[in-house]
């Protein structure tokens, strides 16, 4: 079985840095095709065990498993100009859904996985649909490739997957985003160093985070209650994001993300 990647960008990089150094049941044989010679030259450098070609030039078998990792603009191009993959597809492409693959590479077994970009850290959330064609072996090792560089959900309709966009893919943004604001608002308001703000801001995280994993079997809320003490200070704050109803922004960005995922593939599938 050979894992051939379409395109070795930043995702692409991301899985096979990481399966290259994992620990496997199966031999993986690792074969990225990516026409930049530069690039191609960077990666052959860095991963001697892995194969870079810059077209496939050889018919992948049924054994096969073909990633799909091209930015969805170049999708089209580059899937008109593969020879018949008569294996697994698995497309990490935002925005091309299994209709519009499926269309242009006259195939049904193609599953579609969302990362983010945590991949790299191993710490992704991938959202994975299967079309049914897909077999019930090659689903187990699309699992545990994409395990490399996070945590699987699997999803039973596409449009879940737009759902995985809005929650988790775009998420990280959003959630630099309020750190942003914490940190403009340490130095612009209280005359913190950039540098101070930007401690203090990245420590009161990781700090949270631990409180959560480290009190899973307290909700969220009551994490929140416990340092929201009546007429305290943490609860002025909090009245002020009540006041200017933060949850319903937040429900409000998700939607407008998971709409334009929506949008996009529609756009991508009459192109
Ligand atoms: N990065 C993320 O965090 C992330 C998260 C979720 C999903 N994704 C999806 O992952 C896909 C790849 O994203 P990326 O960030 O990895 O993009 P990227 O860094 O631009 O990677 C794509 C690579 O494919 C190469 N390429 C384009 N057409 C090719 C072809 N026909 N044959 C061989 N190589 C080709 C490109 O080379 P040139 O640039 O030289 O043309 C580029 O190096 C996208 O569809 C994106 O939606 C990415």
């Amino acid at each position: 079985m050979q894992i051939i990647f379409i395109g070795g960008g930043n995702m692409a990089e991301a899985i096979f840095s990481r399966l290259e150094n994992g620990s496997h049941d199966v031999k993986l044989n690792i074969v990225v095709i990516q026409h930049n010679l530069d690039k191609r030259t960077r990666l052959s450098a860095q991963y001697p065990n892995i194969r870079f070609l810059p077209s496939l030039n050889f018919t992948p078998t049924a054994d096969d498993i073909i990633i799909l990792a091209v930015k969805p603009q170049d999708a089209k191009n580059t899937c008109l100009s593969l020879p018949k993959i008569s294996g697994t597809i698995v497309s990490v492409m935002a925005g091309v859904n299994t209709n519009t693959l499926s269309r242009w590479l006259n195939s049904n077994k193609i599953t579609r996985v969302m990362p983010n970009t945590a991949a790299k850290l191993g710490l992704s959330v991938n959202g994975i649909f299967y079309l049914p064609k897909v077999p019930l072996k090659y689903r187990q090792i699309i699992e545990s490739v994409m395990s490399y560089i996070g945590k699987n959900h699997i999803v039973n309709d596409e449009d879940s997957i737009n759902k995985i966009t809005a929650i988790a893919s775009s998420s990280p943004a959003y959630v630099f985003y309020f750190i942003e604001a914490l940190i403009d608002s340490a130095v612009n308001k209280f005359g913190f160093s950039d540098a101070d703000a930007h401690d203090i801001t990245l420590q009161v995280l990781k700090s949270s985070i631990a409180m959560i994993e480290g009190e899973v079997c307290t909700p969220i809320k009551q994490l929140r209650a416990n340092i929201s003490s009546k007429k305290g200070t943490t609860e002025q704050a909090i009245h002020v994001f009540e006041k200017a109803n933060l949850k319903q922004i937040v429900l409000d960005a998700q939607t407008a993300c998971y709409d334009r995922a929506k949008e996009l593939a529609r756009i991508i599938d009459t192109e």
